[in-house]
């Protein structure tokens, strides 16, 4: 990013859900998410990187909003729960609870977007790929365990959530 003229404020432009924002406010996304523009899906857990509830999606990838500052995100691409369309949203949120990969909800967003950003990169996840995924989002109610289970892929998440992607589910439990 351009280093700005002495005296100069400068403007961190970036993307989110769709919608350009910009601010002269160079803190950290998770507040600027939650506090700025209102997105209460990101969740503040701890603050320091540790527990992947902040989870959004920048440029396609799952990262923790807690530890990027607004001046780091210039130009890029922000995805959070609330930037998903109903019928996604409706099916992520049929694969949770069907599942009993969700019990306070508190990690959840945060999972929906790790969960996400690996099916839009690999179509067919295995086991190993999903605890990959989600190996930096913390459940204290153990619903993470439910997320690497063949039903919520197979059954659950892949049977209905695929179809949005208007393709047939390919990952490898589905064919069993
Ligand atoms: S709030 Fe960001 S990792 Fe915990
Ligand atoms: S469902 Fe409660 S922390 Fe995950």
């Amino acid at each position: 990013m351009p280093r700005p003229s002495k005296g100069v404020i400068p403007l961190y432009e970036f993307t989110v859900n769709g919608k350009v924002v910009q601010t002269e406010k160079d803190m950290k996304l998770l507040p600027f998410l939650r506090e700025e523009l209102g997105l209460t899906s990101v969740k503040n857990g701890c603050s320091q990187g540790a527990c992947g509830t902040c989870t959004v999606i920048v440029d396609g990838k799952a990262v923790k909003s807690c530890v990027l500052s607004t001046s780091k995100t210039v130009g890029k691409h922000i995805l959070t729960c609330e930037g998903l369309s109903k019928a996604e949203r409706d099916v992520w949120a049929y694969a949770f609870s069907k599942c009993g990969a969700v019990q306070c909800g508190f990690c959840t967003p945060g999972m929906i977007m790790a969960c996400k950003a690996l099916v839009e990169h690999n179509s067919r996840p295995g086991r190993e790929d999903v605890v990959k995924a989600i190996r930096g989002n913390l459940c204290r109610c153990t619903g993470y365990k439910k997320l690497s289970t063949e039903r919520f892929w197979r059954r659950e998440c892949c049977a209905s959530t695929f179809p949005y992607h208007r393709r047939k589910p390919t990952a490898p439990w589905v064919s069993g």
